[in-house]
């Protein structure tokens, strides 16, 4: 005769169960009278370590390790073990367990992903579950499920269709949604729409965890979208939907197709664009300039350029100048010279940024033909911002703005110590992977990174503590404002027009409310407008202490 289960229980589990539950285990940290109370006694080791120990206990493990996949492992093996222990070492010190959790070391655990797989953590909605994914959704033990990171897996970092291998980075960065505003982690549900991989070696390996076959396309593929998005709606009305990774052509329909019906955002777009224009805001307070008085010339014109280029665009919108004109101010140069009006191999999302004038084919040329006042280098190509372009923006601009943001570093389209060198150490330099600080002539240049954790976790926390019913563009602008206002003097005056990781939470706190006043003023909140925002934001904080 089959052995009946027990019953499901609300109570607090006791013995190993309660050990085995990362949200309430404490490890070595619970006191003698828990361990009574629960059952817990012989089970651990008698000695009782305060929260302190345990962190330096863990923090100084992975500081051993040489490898920074298997701290990667450590950290996601504590993360199912005691999530609370998982924060608290994320937290001690986000500046050096950001690269592990999130990239460039998930790249490496996406790709073997199968490989390293141990406990499942997030849902996977397969296109074999179609018509189900509600009752599959429903299968998530928290029923309060405010914010979810979904992929596709089809462009992981530039690592291309990892396929099921992308849980990694809603997992990661969901992680950082927590590590670095303080979004409660049971709140936030990491996902990934499986609907096949086109990566042949996924395909032929046993070990590969998703669905094996090419991937759907076509309507088929946004009626399954539609279904998650439909479900999701009905399952956690308040959830905002962040979406992450998809290839540009799936990115930008859904991104329109759900911008203005749901709370939704994609940081790869959105995101990207908020951190340049908080560099531009912070650049600004170096050259004592004006929005309204430059000119940008991209180098590149695809999805970050020209999402960089229409926030700027909206940016200067804002502080009074008509938009086309604003528009105007923004020109793409790509593989086939100047984005120009007589060009006819431009897509739509192009055309706004071509220019009327004479087709210039040579990235220093067209410098010297517009004048820009900043260049922003997004091509993937190195080194095309030369000796010669930088010397063009120097002879042009007292202090020119100089922004390769082209990742990894390998595709950076200058370093830092050639911008500062050739430019006398006039250039305002921020790029999009990281460069150690440079020393030229006595003097001291700090360069900045432009990474999006400055915004999302931020834009994530405004959105839980307002329950905002949308996410729009303009929350973007006041993101950026809010970070740029976060540089110090001292930044600056190294060259830094970034805030340093190291503050990343108050940094995000400051600018969590910054867009949450926005939502309150505008009308988008779901929950009534408190006296003060600050101390809505900071009572909404997670914090990695053990509950008494
Ligand atoms: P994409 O593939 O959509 O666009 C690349 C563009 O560069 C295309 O317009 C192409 O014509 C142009 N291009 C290629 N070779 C060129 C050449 N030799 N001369 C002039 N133009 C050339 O790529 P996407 O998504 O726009 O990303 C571009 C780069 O920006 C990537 O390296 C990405 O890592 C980086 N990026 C950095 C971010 C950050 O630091 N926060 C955020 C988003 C993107």
């Amino acid at each position: 005769m089959l052995k009946k289960l027990p019953e499901p229980t609300t109570e607090h589990p006791i013995g190993y169960d309660l050990l085995r539950n990362p949200r309430l285990n404490k490890g070595t940290a619970f006191t003698e009278a828990e361990r009574r109370a629960w059952g817990l006694e012989g089970l651990l080791p008698p000695a009782t370590l305060p929260i302190e120990l345990q962190v330096a206990r863990r923090r100084d493990e992975i500081a051993k390790l040489d490898d920074d996949l298997q701290k990667y492992l450590v950290l996601s093996d504590l993360q199912a073990r005691n999530e609370t222990l998982y924060y608290a070492v994320l937290m001690s010190d986000p500046a050096t367990y950001m690269p592990i959790v999130y990239t460039p070391t998930v790249g490496e655990a996406c790709q073997k992903f199968g490989h390293i797989f141990r406990e499942p953590r997030g849902i996977y909605l397969p296109i074999s579950a179609r018509g189900r994914l509600k009752e599959l959704l429903g299968n998530w033990p928290e029923k309060d499920v405010r914010f979810i990171v979904v992929t596709d897996g089809e462009r992981i970092l530039g690592l291309g269709d990892l396929g099921a291998g992308g849980m990694g980075i809603p997992l990661g960065k969901l992680a950082l949604y927590t590590a670095c505003a303080g979004v409660p982690p049971q709140y936030c549900l990491p996902i990934v729409l499986d609907v096949g991989t086109n990566n042949q070696a996924l395909l032929d390996d046993d070990l590969y965890l998703g669905m094996r076959h090419e991937r759907l396309r076509g309507a088929d593929y946004l009626a399954f979208v539609d279904e998650f998005v439909e479900a999701v709606q009905q399952l956690y009305p308040k959830c905002c939907i962040q979406w992450e990774d998809f290839a540009n052509f799936n990115a930008v329909p859904i991104l329109a197709r759900y911008r203005d019906e749901i709370c939704t955002f994609n940081d790869d777009v959105q995101g990207t664009a908020g951190i340049a224009l908080a560099g531009i805001f912070a650049a600004l307070r170096l050259t004592k300039q004006k929005l309204v008085d430059q000119r940008f010339l991209f180098l590149g014109a695809g999805s970050a350029a020209t999402g960089i280029a229409e926030l700027i665009s909206l940016a200067m919108a804002r502080e009074g100048m008509d938009l086309a004109a604003a528009r105007s101010r923004n020109a793409l140069f790509d593989i086939n010279g100047l984005v120009v009006t007589s060009r006819t191999d431009l897509a739509d999302f192009q055309k706004p940024f071509a220019k009327d004038v004479t087709p210039v084919s040579t990235f220093v040329e067209a410098v010297r033909a517009l004048r820009p006042t900043g260049i922003i280098g997004v091509s993937t190509v190195p080194k095309l911002f030369n000796r010669e372009v930088i010397q063009a923006m120097a002879e042009i601009n007292e202090r020119p703005i100089i922004f390769p943001y082209s990742n990894p570093t390998s595709r950076s389209e200058c370093t830092a110590e050639e911008a500062y060198r050739w430019s006398d150490g006039r250039a305002v330099f921020a790029s999009g992977s990281p460069f150690p600080a440079v020393e030229i002539a006595g003097r001291r240049f700090v360069p900045g990174q432009g990474n999006n954790v400055y915004i999302f976790p931020a834009m994530g926390m405004a959105v839980f503590a307002t329950e905002a019913t949308h996410v729009t563009e303009e929350m973007f602008i006041v993101a950026a404002k809010a970070v740029a206002e976060q540089v110090t003097e001292e930044n600056l005056a190294v060259g830094l027009i970034y805030p340093p990781q190291s503050r990343i939470l108050d940094v995000s706190l400051h600018v969590a409310e910054r867009i949450a006043t926005y939502i309150f003023d505008q009308g988008l909140a779901r929950v009534s407008r408190p006296q003060e925002i600050g101390a809505l934001i900071r009572s909404c904080v997670y914090r990695p202490v053990y509950a008494g």
